[in-house]
């Protein structure tokens, strides 16, 4: 089987090394791709947006199979075109990618179908929405941009001031572009977050070993939202427990409610989730693998990974058992110093082999070219540092012991992935 992957990051890299270890797959080729993954790819220079070229190529090569990892391409309607070109395609068709690209969709849908998240209200209009911060007067409240907004269109507005700030920048600067033509504005929840990621093929749905993701830039979750700077898995605050009552009141009738509107979704859906006090609620839907937290859960994958995306294609995942292994696995990102926000690229990395790995853990690249022998920095979230083992503790030290072996100039990551307060 030849797949073609689109993508170009550390979520691109983990599932391209997991089909690697399938004896179905023949060759992959990786559109566009980046430095560590050419060693395990044939990187192609077809931007993930280029639905024309890509469905072209993936003719002229007749790949078998096309994976379609990142937002964008699948909000465009990427893989509706491979398969009105008789292409197979893994991921969900533009019509049900939106309950991602549109925030104002997904919390329509969850008050329609009774599924639990933050109280909310949607404006189109500045004035209304500060308006109704006013009257609301209470403090923090959470403004979300409607659309795709790289993961930094939410924030958490602790006062008047700031609140009206974030209005204005979203609907007014327009910030995010279109993304802020309308907005959401809802309740502050508090709570441990819990990030679960799942196979489903419309009818069936097969939730993954949980995670949990440390947005902030900073160590104590200080500094701006990014889009993930480690992960660990499991989700230490994810019992079995919460997970039975995820299943019953989220996951299956979230499924449900995408059929009854007309937009069966086929693919990974990740579930951004909240433990709080007044019982789980869902933060966000994200119609794809997480990034990083796809680096820390296929590792504990045991099944072959190209047997499950069939059966999700065909729509028999019911019959597929997925088996998982109960190790530990902690990914640490080592980002470009200054990201989220401006930062230089092209800087050489120290301390890969020339494959880009190292010994004692899996280095999952990000944001890398390679050039003239020489691995360089090419993006804010460099690479993904990851290691599994028995322990959580054992899974971490491992992952950090790497991470002291690499260096590029103003390097940044985070000193406390893993632990939980
Ligand atoms: P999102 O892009 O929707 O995942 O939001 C990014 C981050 O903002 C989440 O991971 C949460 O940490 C935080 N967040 C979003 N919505 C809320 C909310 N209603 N209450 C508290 N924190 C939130
Ligand atoms: N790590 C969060 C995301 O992939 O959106």
């Amino acid at each position: 089987m030849e797949i073609l992957m689109v993508g170009s990051g550390g979520r691109e890299h983990t599932l391209i090394r997991k089909l690697k270890e399938s004896n179905k797959v023949t060759k992959i080729y990786c559109a566009p791709g980046n430095g560590g993954i050419s060693k395990d790819a044939e990187c192609v220079n077809i931007s993930a947006m280029d639905i024309d070229n890509m469905v072209k190529f993936a003719k002229e090569k007749n790949i078998d199979l096309v994976f379609v990892a990142p937002d964008d391409p699948l909000a465009a309607g990427m893989v509706d075109a491979m398969e009105n070109a008789g292409i197979r395609t893994f991921g969900p068709k533009a019509n049900a990618a939106i309950i991602e690209s549109s925030k104002v969709f997904s919390k329509n849908l969850m008050k329609k179908y009774n599924i639990p998240t933050a109280k909310y209200e949607v404006f189109n209009n500045s004035q209304n929405a500060i308006n109704y911060i006013k009257n609301n007067n209470e403090f923090p409240i959470v403004i979300k941009a409607d659309g795709l907004a790289l993961g930094k269109g939410v924030i958490i507005a602790q006062n008047l001031d700031e609140a009206v700030n974030a209005v204005n920048t979203i609907m007014e600067d327009k910030k995010f572009g279109a993304s802020g033509n309308n907005i959401v504005v809802e309740e502050f929840l508090t709570g441990p977050e819990v990030s679960v990621l799942a196979f489903t093929d419309g009818n069936c749905v097969k939730p993954m070993v949980s995670s949990k993701d440390h947005k902030r830039a900073y160590d104590n979750d200080e500094g701006l939202n990014t889009g993930g700077m480690g992960t660990i898995s499991p989700n230490p605050y994810y019992t079995d427990e919460i997970a039975e009552i995820c299943q019953r009141t989220i996951f299956e009738p979230t499924i449900k409610a995408m059929n009854n509107e007309g937009r069966t979704f086929k693919g990974c859906l990740y579930f951004g989730l909240m433990i709080t006090p007044k019982g789980v609620k869902v933060i966000e839907y994200n119609a794809r693998f997480g990034d990083p937290e796809t680096q820390v859960v296929l590792p504990r994958l045991k099944t072959d990974l190209v047997d499950i995306i069939e059966a999700v294609i065909d729509g028999n995942l019911s019959e597929i058992n997925i088996e998982w292994s109960t190790d530990s696995c902690a990914c640490v990102v080592m980002a470009s110093g200054g990201y989220p926000e401006s930062y230089k690229k092209g800087i050489e990395i120290f301390g890969l082999d020339e494959n880009g790995q190292i010994e004692g853990a899996t280095v999952y690249h990000a944001g890398t070219v390679f050039k003239d022998g020489k691995f360089l920095t090419n993006g804010g979230r460099v690479l993904g540092v990851t290691a599994c083992d028995s322990t959580l503790g054992g899974a971490l030290k491992k992952a950090y012991n790497a991470v002291n072996k690499i260096n590029f100039e103003n390097a940044h990551y985070r000193k406390d992935i893993g632990k939980t307060k």
